[in-house]
């Protein structure tokens, strides 16, 4: 099982980063083969542009990874009550898979996470990122994880998940991850 993570911000311990990297690290347990496009990833991918085919490293590096992919988990933090611009132009370089024989996410799992500081932001925005992934023919996981970062204490000091109530979403999310997956192969 090959499992892509995209999702963080440019933010030093970005918690989106993390909490993605927590459900790949849960999958990785269960024998999954992991690749993240975290924030510094993300940075480096230019605006997506629809009329140009001209594609760096970077993008065709997503790109591969995703059409390979048995499944993917996207994160992003809630900025203005909705999905951050660096993740939202990862997704729409997406674009490029609209005409692979399995189309964007086609017949894949997805797992959702959000990270904001309340919690209004993490609900409309885990809803933004499923309507993005209906769009985009994948299957949201049953359990979306939203993490609020000021009324919560999801790490320790050493950047590990601190909170056992978001181990526990994190570890079934990745359990339905791969079930999902095992069952699509
Ligand atoms: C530009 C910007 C906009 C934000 N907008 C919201 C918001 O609308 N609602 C909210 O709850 N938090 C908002 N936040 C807070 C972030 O969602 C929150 O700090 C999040 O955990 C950051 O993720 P990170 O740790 O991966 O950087 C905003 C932060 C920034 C920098």
């Amino acid at each position: 099982m090959k499992i892509v993570g995209i999702g963080g911000t440019l933010r030093d311990g970005s918690s989106t980063e993390r909490l993605v990297a927590a459900v790949l690290d849960a999958c990785a347990s269960m024998g999954a083969q992991t690749q993240m496009f975290g924030g510094s990833a993300l940075k480096a991918l230019p605006h997506f542009n629809p009329e140009s085919a001209e594609r760096t490293t970077g993008e065709r590096a997503l790109v591969d990874a995703v059409r390979e992919a048995d499944a993917v988990v996207i994160g992003s933090p809630g900025y203005h009550g909705g999905v951050s611009g660096l993740v939202k132009n990862a997704i729409d370089l997406l674009e490029d898979l609209a005409r692979d024989a399995h189309p964007y996410f086609d017949g894949r799992p997805v797992g959702l996470v959000v990270s904001a500081a309340g919690w209004q932001a993490t609900g409309v925005t885990l809803a933004a990122l499923r309507g993005i992934t209906h769009a985009m023919r994948g299957w949201p996981t049953p359990l979306g994880i939203a993490v609020n970062t000021v009324a919560q204490k999801p790490f320790a000091a050493d950047g590990s998940l601190a909170d056992p109530e978001i181990a526990a979403a994190v570890a079934m999310q990745a359990r339905q991850i791969m079930q999902f997956a095992k069952g699509a192969a």
